[in-house]
């Protein structure tokens, strides 16, 4: 069964709340992000396995809890994506990191690959492909089926706002994909953009508007 995980700390509303608001300046913003994103990471790897390992504290020996497996890779949907990728990087700085960059032909709207770069082997490894904005899910479908390629262990989806739109198409094209989202959003607009939203988040957190 398909899952949409809304994560829905205080204090990741809060925060997307600042992040929604016109007037938030590009520092601002990114900065948010990038604390949202450690609070993602947070909630997502909460199934992460761990297996105990003898240790030796100053006072006795002792067999604790590490992360066991291979480490996690990191996949950023380019340009936006870097600002959940460098969020999550503080968390888990061993993680593995790969780019997709995709682009909407404007004459077929098909999302076209201009760059993929992923760890060679990521078949013992789970995935994270992040991006903010979940809007026709047109990128985030053909990503997903381009990581699939790579035959990964699991495949996650994390962004920060999700229109319904988007997640009716994502899962019906990857319904073994779960997606994590900070909040779901009312609709598209007519050019594709989340209403209310916070209107495009690479230009936001790039202040290339
Ligand atoms: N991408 C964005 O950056 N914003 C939207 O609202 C939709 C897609």
């Amino acid at each position: 069964m398909p899952t949409v995980t809304l994560i829905d700390h205080p204090l990741i509303q809060h925060k997307l709340t600042l992040m929604r608001q016109k007037d938030t300046s590009t520092a601002k913003f990114r900065s948010l992000l990038g604390e949202i994103s450690m609070l993602l990471a947070y909630e997502v790897t909460r199934d992460m396995p761990l297996e105990k390992v003898e240790i030796e504290t100053p006072m006795a020996i002792m067999q604790a809890p590490m992360l066991s497996g291979k480490k996690v890779v990191l996949i950023s949907i380019m340009r936006a994506g870097q600002g959940i990728l460098d969020g999550m990087l503080q968390l888990m700085p061993s993680a593995r990191v790969g780019h997709i960059g995709l682009y909407r032909d404007p004459r077929t709207h098909i999302a076209v690959e201009y760059y993929f770069k992923v760890p060679g082997d990521v078949s013992e490894r789970d995935m994270l492909v992040v991006d903010p904005m979940l809007a026709t899910g047109n990128s985030a479908v053909a990503a997903v089926y381009r990581l699939k390629e790579t035959q990964p262990h699991s495949i996650k989806f994390v962004c920060l706002l999700a229109a319904p739109e988007g997640i009716e198409h994502f899962h019906s094209e990857h319904p073994d994909v779960p997606i994590f989202t900070a909040a779901i959003d009312d609709k598209l607009d007519e050019h594709g953009y989340i209403l209310p939203g916070l209107g495009d988040a690479g230009d936001r957190m790039f202040g290339t508007k």
